[in-house]
């Protein structure tokens, strides 16, 4: 059977990418950021996972507000990386893992989550971010990887107690897959940011180290906080917090092993975050 043997939780920002794409990972302001996952790469090489599961939010890239899915899980074959407006990043394709994909699909759909099945889309920097800093640049991405899109750029978003809960259900649908894949399941985007309005540039410090303290700790607690929560003291787009909790529903009940955790700010307006967490 496969199994989920760790999950790997990240920010995500645009001008990250930017930052690597042109050489200048270790200038003065980005260097104690990529410093912050140089043991992350090296542990990815050491544990390199049959299939990624990458929990991340499209920003209005492949949807728009022609079409908001909730939930979307990628069953395609592979998936090109998208162009943002200033071309696509110099980055490798996106294999995916149809296989796995749809049996996930079959199994939290009927579990009761409505996922929507999309066959072709591009990924943006919600995907490419997070991989590119998890493996540094390489002509090939280490394996496969499922997105799975999330809707927190247009309200309604989901609940925290949600995303938590089809964590869980994708735990069971992962574990159910007959052949012995490893399976990473991650979850992007955060910390504290906002980029619009009178708070503009919003970074909360102390109430992301809280979050990561529970979000390690006490995740089932952490996913009844109300989303307006996030929104006051995260700030607009620290709604995308809730989809770690995704991550971390779907890692066993036992508690985890803290591999590691890094939090650093700023990247380009965002507080980064960072947690390896390896199950029992
Ligand atoms: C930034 C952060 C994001 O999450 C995003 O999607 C776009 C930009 C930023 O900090 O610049
Ligand atoms: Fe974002």
């Amino acid at each position: 059977m496969a199994r989920i043997t760790a999950s790997v939780y990240t920010s995500h920002v645009p001008a990250i990418g930017a930052a690597l794409d042109l050489g200048k990972s270790q200038e003065p302001y980005w260097q104690p950021l990529f410093r912050g996952y140089d043991y992350s790469r090296q542990w990815l090489r050491d544990n390199r996972p049959d299939v990624i599961f990458l929990v991340y939010n499209d920003h209005a890239t492949a949807f728009s507000l022609d079409l908001i899915p909730t939930f979307a899980i990628g069953t395609a074959a592979d998936y090109a990386v998208a162009d943002e407006g200033w071309g696509p990043r110099p980055v490798p394709k996106v294999i995916g893992h149809p296989e796995l994909a749809s049996h996930i699909a079959q199994s939290v759909i009927q579990d009761d989550f409505d996922l929507t099945i999309v066959n072709r889309m591009d990924v943006d920097h919600g995907l490419t971010v997070p991989l590119s800093l998890m493996c540094g640049q390489v002509d090939a991405w280490p394996c496969p990887v499922i997105p799975f899109a999330v809707n927190v750029v247009q309200y309604p978003v989901p609940s925290g107690r949600r995303c938590f809960n089809l964590g869980r259900a994708i735990r069971k649908a992962v574990q159910s897959y007959d052949e012995p894949l490893n399976v990473q399941i991650w979850g992007t985007g955060g910390m504290s940011h906002q980029l619009q309005g009178p708070r503009a540039g919003l970074i909360n410090r102390e109430w992301d180290q809280r979050f990561l303290d529970r979000l390690i700790a006490e995740p089932a607690a952490l996913a009844e906080l109300p989303h307006i929560d996030y929104v006051r003291e995260a700030g607009s787009e620290g709604i995308e917090l809730v989809m770690w909790l995704i991550a971390r529903g779907a890692m066993s009940d036992a508690p985890p092993k803290v591999l590691h955790r890094f939090y650093h700010v700023p990247a380009s307006n965002t507080a980064v975050g960072h947690l390896i967490l390896e199950n029992p």
